[in-house]
């Protein structure tokens, strides 16, 4: 990888080595990248809207009342393509 990097080859190339690195990784030492089971929704509810609704919005839109304050907007949770692009583990 580092070599590919230093001559410059492709964003490709470099996404492919750089992404077979993380399957070893993983393969080697196994972590769980998602949840073993469905998360508590109701409890998830309560805690987004005491921790986060603030900045995140009750809609996770990213207009909660304290948004504004801040130079860097908060992401809206409820960007489709964005959210498409994460994972449960990222
Ligand atoms: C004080 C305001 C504030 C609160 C409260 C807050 N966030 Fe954020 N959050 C932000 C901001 C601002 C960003 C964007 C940071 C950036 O772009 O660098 C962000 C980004 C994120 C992201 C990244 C999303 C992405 O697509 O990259 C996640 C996930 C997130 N917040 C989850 C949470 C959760 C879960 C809570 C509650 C436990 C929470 N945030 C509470 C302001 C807040």
């Amino acid at each position: 990888l580092q070599g590919v990097i230093a001559a410059k080859g492709t964003p490709e190339e470099v996404a492919r080595i750089a992404h077979g690195l993380a399957a070893d990784l993983l393969k080697a030492y196994p972590v769980p990248l998602a949840p073993g089971k469905a998360p508590a929704l109701a409890r998830g509810a309560t805690l987004f809207a005491q921790n986060c609704a603030s900045c995140h919005g009750m809609t996770g839109d990213g207009h909660g009342p304290d948004a504004a304050k801040l130079t860097t907007p908060p992401i809206a949770f409820s960007e489709i393509t964005r959210a498409r692009q994460r994972s449960p583990f990222a």
